[in-house]
């Protein structure tokens, strides 16, 4: 049984796919905490509608460089968090946060990196004209969507008219990737050689 931290800055239906995991018993995990920087997430609702934890950390009340971070530290570890994911989070991890959790934080990108990284990647691909897109887990690290890559769909994108039609394609999909891979962090262990990533099963 895993603990797991989730960070969203938004609607948060990436934080609902883990959760329908965990009650589909997919995962073997306790959300234990949800840490939004945004008091208007829609996130919130879903952890109020499934009695999640949550806690609103803006920026504004946390003034200086890393204090954020810091408080999310405080936060996560106090809740003694062994997987931390970033589902829809907009901000940059800093030091302080990225240092407490190396190699135990994952982020969900809708594009398949290296191609298309940061904000809009679904609009970037769109206006790229790539006929295929996709969405990539990973590990977090000092880059923007740069870290190790866990895991990776394909999404046919050739005849979507614009770059909205880009997102919903491609969301389902985000769920079901993200959706595994937590189960399979709740089952096993992913093992980072270099930029290479491969799974172990059995904790
Ligand atoms: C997702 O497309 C995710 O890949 C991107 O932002 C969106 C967040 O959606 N980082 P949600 O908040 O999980 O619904």
């Amino acid at each position: 049984m895993i603990k797991i931290g989730v960070l969203a800055s938004g609607r948060g239906s990436n934080f609902q796919s883990i959760i329908d995991g965990i009650k589909a018993k997919e995962i073997d995990g306790q959300i234990v905490a949800l840490v939004v920087d945004n008091p208007e997430a829609g996130a919130i609702e879903r952890a109020q509608a499934n009695g999640i934890p949550y806690f609103i950390v803006e920026k504004k009340d946390c003034p200086g460089k890393g204090a954020m971070d810091r408080r999310i530290v405080e936060i996560l570890k106090g809740k003694k968090v062994d997987l931390v994911v970033l589902a829809g989070y907009m901000r940059i991890v800093g030091r302080e946060l990225l240092g407490k959790f190396k190699g135990k934080m994952i982020n969900i990108h809708p594009a398949l990196l290296p191609s298309f990284p940061g904000l809009e990647a679904q609009k970037q691909a769109f206006e790229y004209g790539v006929k295929v897109s996709g969405c990539t887990v990973h590990f977090v690290d000092e880059g923007t969507d740069t870290g190790p890559v866990i895991e990776q769909t394909a999404v046919y994108i050739g005849d979507c008219k614009d770059a909205h039609e880009v997102s919903e394609r491609i969301l389902p999909y985000e769920h079901k990737t993200m959706r595994k891979l937590v189960a399979n962090f709740s089952k096993g262990r992913y093992i980072v050689e270099g930029r290479k990533v491969r799974y172990e099963s059995g904790l």
